[in-house]
């Protein structure tokens, strides 16, 4: 589902200076993986490499089918719209309700009939459990229901794969943990999802695989449970 080869990444012009060095990874549908790391190990890296946000510099990346060094441009979009992205800051639109806000990014895709917008942005709300506050505005929103909220605009293409970034970071334990239950029914229900995250106690209960990354190299690559398998 993706694969790392021998992927290398710098953004400087001095070549040689590796953000990320020989990463060479796969991931199968289903797993559920902590990338862990001190800052500037290279977490968020990873994870823009996956939607070719980011070009490897050397190596190759492989998502979906898709390949780094052969996938044209106009097939961008198709890439994208198979990975759902969260991030720790959100990225809500201040002045669109939590539906305007799942809703536009559906309509920035070419999908523009009314009912057909208005029924996947129920479903993802309802996924999330916010439908019920689908009318208010982000900044009526507590940290971690505005993180679901995201994490429902991230879904609204059903991607198969979701990244998210420090999508607790920002948040106290008890939010933390209602923005983690959210992943883990997604977990369960089959998607892909790698988390970067400086929480270790959550990596070890939750992940599938936890991994990490000490100045862009792997030092650690642990399966913890099988995927597919509860936790509880
Ligand atoms: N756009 C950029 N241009 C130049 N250097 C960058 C850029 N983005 C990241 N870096 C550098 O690459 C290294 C890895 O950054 P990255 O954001 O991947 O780390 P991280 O593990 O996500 O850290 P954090 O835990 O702080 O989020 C850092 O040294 C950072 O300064
Ligand atoms: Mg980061």
């Amino acid at each position: 589902m993706i694969a790392f080869e021998h992927v290398h990444k710098s953004y400087a012009v001095r070549r040689g200076d590796w953000v990320l060095e020989d990463l060479h990874l796969t991931v199968e549908p289903g797993e559920l993986v902590f990338i862990l790391g001190h800052s500037g190990a290279g977490k968020s890296t990873l994870l823009k490499l996956i939607t070719l946000e980011e070009r490897p510099t050397r190596g190759t990346v492989e998502v979906a089918g898709f390949r780094s060094d052969r996938i044209r441009r106009g097939e961008v979009p198709q890439l994208r719209r198979r990975c759902g992205v969260v991030f720790q800051d959100f990225r809500l639109i201040r002045d669109k309700t939590i539906s305007e806000n799942v809703a536009y990014c559906l309509r920035m895709t070419g999908t523009l009939e009314k009912g057909v917008v208005r029924r996947a942005v129920a479903r993802v709300l309802h996924s999330v459990g916010l439908y019920g506050l689908r009318d208010r505005f982000p900044h009526e929103l507590s940290g971690g229901e505005q993180q679901r909220a995201a994490i429902g605009r991230a879904l609204i293409h059903q991607p198969p794969i979701l990244l998210a970034d420090e999508p607790t970071g920002n948040l106290d334990t008890r939010t933390g943990d209602e923005v983690m239950e959210v992943l883990l029914r997604l977990h369960r229900a089959g998607t892909t999802i790698l988390v970067a995250t400086h929480d270790e106690q959550r990596a070890q209960r939750l992940a599938t695989r936890r991994l990490t990354l000490e100045q862009g190299r792997v030092v650690e690559d642990l399966f913890l449970r099988p995927h597919g398998t509860e936790i509880y």
